[in-house]
């Protein structure tokens, strides 16, 4: 099939539009092209545009106006990017489906399982597509760890235990000063932070989740637990803010130097000490995270059960040292265990006692390498590359860890096990 760079707009330029999958795009000429974009924040339309050579007349203060000009052919797109908060997924994708445009849709498909089935039902009458961005399936070391349990290694697969170590620092910024911290605003932590985690489960397992359950709650991040004396904000003479591990200058100051990247870039938009410093004084980052207004849980345990036997656990929690995932895998002929961060795969044979280890490269924290996968292989879609084969992440295939999660919720609330199917 003849190969032409498709034209794509970004719906939502902030972190993950403008500074992932823009960028992302700037490096595939020969597969996409960014000639439009819409954003709400003025210094993110120009900052973003002016990287990307988006022209002034094409860069939109609301998506709703993007894909009216679309609509009155003034604009000519082949697919766009819903890269907008966890609330504002649904209409964005529904309009561009209707539009017949693809759409490489960020995760979570919706914050509810009313607004899921929304945009199963738009998608299902439209020639669009929707590919989500459930990046990990595309991490070397969980793509391995798939290609084997595929291939028998362990034998017949019959457990999994999968941690998401969120880390304490991200978790205070994300989900106790940030745009995850309240479950209305967002959606629960379980989907906003683990529906990677339980897509990447129900793909190893490869059968569908017939009963769930969980336990949670928001332990730490509360007004009871606040240190005597703490202020409303750190840089108010807190007492403890040498020692405080969710101390807001050590965290965007300290880990992070002040320098221009994650988290820093979402505290504030050009990143510098001084302005890290002033953002930290006035604006929501620099905030006591005993005094802040979540509400989201910030350690939780789900236990899963497969059609077929196979029994998972997966555990998310904000009290760890590391930002990764790691996960034991146990079969009837073997046992496997992954690092994220390391890249590293650990396979044990009992068959012929061998212990072997798989290098699929570190990733570090962050999830880049597989951000910039998925990326490309959805560009390479949109530019039809790979004809109408739908891609590892469609709508169809990442539906199920959202379906799960919300029942885990539900299970959760309720003290019982729920069938996901029902
Ligand atoms: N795949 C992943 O691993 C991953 C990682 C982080 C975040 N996410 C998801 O990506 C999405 C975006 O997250 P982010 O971190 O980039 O957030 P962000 O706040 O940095 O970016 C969202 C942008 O959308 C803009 N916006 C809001 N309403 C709009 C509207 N009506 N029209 C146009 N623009 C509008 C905002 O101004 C903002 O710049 C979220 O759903 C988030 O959960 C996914």
């Amino acid at each position: 099939m003849a190969v032409r760079p498709a034209r794509i707009a970004i719906l939502g330029a902030g972190n993950r539009g403008g500074d992932v999958y823009a960028p992302a795009a700037a490096g595939a000429p020969g597969l996409v092209r960014v000639v439009a974009l819409a954003d709400q924040r003025e210094e993110r339309r120009r900052l973003v545009g002016e990287r990307n050579g988006v022209e002034g007349g094409r860069r939109y203060e609301h998506w709703r106006a993007l894909l009216a000009d679309v609509a009155a052919g003034a604009l000519e797109l082949d697919a766009v990017v819903v890269a907008t908060p966890d609330a504002e997924h649904v209409e964005p994708t529904e309009a561009a489906l209707a539009l017949g445009l693809d759409v490489l849709l960020e995760k979570p498909i919706a914050p509810d399982l009313a607004g899921v089935r929304r945009i199963a039902l738009a998608a299902e009458r439209s020639r669009g597509r929707v590919t989500v961005a459930h990046v990990l399936r595309h991490a070397p070391v969980f793509e391995r760890l798939a290609a084997g349990l595929r291939d028998g290694a362990l034998g017949r697969l019959v457990g999994i235990d999968h941690v998401e170590h969120i880390g304490h620092w991200h978790f205070a910024h994300s989900y106790v000063r940030g745009a995850w911290r309240r479950e209305a605003d967002a959606s629960p932590m379980l989907l906003a932070k683990a529906c990677h985690d339980l897509d990447l489960l129900r793909w190893w397992v490869g059968e569908p989740c017939e009963r769930v359950t969980s336990s949670a709650a928001p332990r730490h991040f509360r007004s009871e637990e606040a240190p005597a004396g703490a202020p409303e904000r750190c840089t108010d003479g807190c007492p403890v803010e040498a020692s405080c591990p969710y101390g807001a200058p050590r965290i965007y100051l300290g880990r992070y130097g002040g320098r221009a990247v994650w988290p820093n870039l979402v505290v504030t938009p050009e990143p510098t000490e001084a302005s890290v410093l002033e953002a930290l004084r006035n604006g929501p980052y620099g905030r006591c995270v005993y005094r802040c207004d979540n509400d989201v849980v910030d350690h939780q345990v789900v236990a899963l059960e497969f059609v077929g036997g196979v029994r998972a656990s997966l555990t998310v929690t904000a009290f760890s040292a590391e930002m990764t995932r790691t996960v034991r895998v146990w079969g009837t002929h073997g046992e496997a265990a992954a690092h994220f961060g390391r890249g590293v795969l650990e396979w044990h044979d009992f068959r012929t006692g061998e212990r072997r280890l798989e290098d699929c490269g570190a990733s570090g924290e962050a999830h880049d390498a597989a951000d910039q996968a998925l990326a490309r292989d959805w560009f390479e879609r949109v530019a039809g590359v790979h004809g109408d084969d739908p891609g590892a992440t469609d709508l169809a295939a990442s539906l199920e860890s959202h379906v799960i999660a919300f029942a885990a919720e539900r299970a959760r609330r309720e003290a019982r096990w729920i069938d996901p199917r029902v």
